[in-house]
């Protein structure tokens, strides 16, 4: 039981066709109920953490609970960070103790992208660290309106190839039509496979990765509507898809947008049952018990994880 990077991680998954699931925590309750999750099913788990994370639970708080996580379980889980902008912060979580970065220079023309991911994994393989890159963007469904339009900014396969040669990056997050949030498509979801065949040919050996790919799981979208405020029109990449993607060089999939659903689904119904109620751990509990649940439902029948471990 240790951190351990994501290097064997993917190699397993890239050979045997399943995906390695990466979660975002931002509290004890999110780990507790992911790696809970990850323990009964034994699969290879990746904690990750964002910039928004580290400023709300403050990094010390994230890493310990982590550490705490290996221990009371077990488990050998990564520790990543999630869309990493600049050189420094990627130093910094290397520094920390993080055993995997991402380095997001999505936003930068291809060479200033190149150079700045180069600059990552120079600095991140030194230490042992894995790193991710980012080519292509995630549209949003407000970004754009046409299919044509949106797969403009999807990865170009050619690129990805030239991409992965000269940074010498671990693996690669690519653009084909998700997005991240709950409004994931306006109409009937769109995958580009045809564009992700064409970059696992390209490049088999670099395992891929799917970032906005939460399911927007309907049981959690119609509690959080029944018990408070609305969210409607949101539609997540059906787990068919998710699934469908695993077979063809995604080795890692990204998900935050159904913890936070599953979480906030089970608050409110406890708060609107128990007005009078106000003891945190009363909520928080089912909160936790619910995101388990999830992540095993994800674990064992999406990402076919399951005793990959
Ligand atoms: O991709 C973004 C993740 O969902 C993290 O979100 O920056 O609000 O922590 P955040
Ligand atoms: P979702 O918003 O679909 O959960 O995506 C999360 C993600 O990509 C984190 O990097
Ligand atoms: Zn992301």
């Amino acid at each position: 039981m240790a951190l351990v990077t994501t290097k064997e991680m993917f190699a397993k998954a890239l050979k045997e066709d399943y995906a390695v699931g990466a979660f975002n925590v931002n509290n004890m309750e999110i780990i507790q109920g992911i790696v809970d999750a990850a323990k009964v099913e034994n699969a290879p788990l990746i904690l990750q953490v964002s910039a928004g994370a580290r400023k709300y639970a403050r990094p010390a708080y994230l890493l310990k609970l982590v550490e705490a996580a290996i221990i009371d379980t077990g488990l050998d889980i990564a520790l990543h960070l999630d869309h990493g902008e600049d050189f420094e912060i990627c130093k910094k979580c290397v520094d920390d103790g993080f055993t995997s970065v991402m380095i997001d220079g999505s936003k930068y023309d291809f060479e200033e992208n190149i150079a700045l991911t180069k600059k990552v994994v120079e600095y991140a393989h030194a230490h042992g660290v894995t790193v991710e890159a980012e080519l292509g963007k995630l549209a949003g469904i407000e970004d754009n309106i046409k299919v044509d339009a949106r797969s403009a900014t999807f990865t170009d396969p050619q690129e990805a190839a030239e991409f992965v040669g000269r940074t010498g990056v671990d693996s690669l997050a690519i653009a084909i039509g998700t997005s991240h949030g709950a409004y994931k498509f306006k109409g009937d979801p769109y995958l580009d496979f045809k564009r992700l065949k064409e970059i696992h040919r390209l490049i088999p050996e670099t395992p891929l990765v799917l970032h906005g790919a939460s399911t927007v799981l309907p049981e959690f979208v119609t509690k959080c509507n029944e018990y408070g405020g609305d969210i409607p029109g949101a539609q997540g990449v059906p787990e068919s898809m998710i699934a469908e993607s695993t077979k063809h060089g995604i080795c890692k999939v990204n998900i935050d947008t159904d913890l936070r659903l599953a979480m906030t689904a089970e608050v409110r119904k406890y708060l609107k049952e128990h007005p009078a109620d106000f003891d945190p751990r009363k909520y928080l509990g089912p909160a936790r018990d619910a995101i388990m649940m999830m992540v095993q439902h994800k674990l064992k029948n999406v990402l076919k994880a399951s005793g990959k471990r």
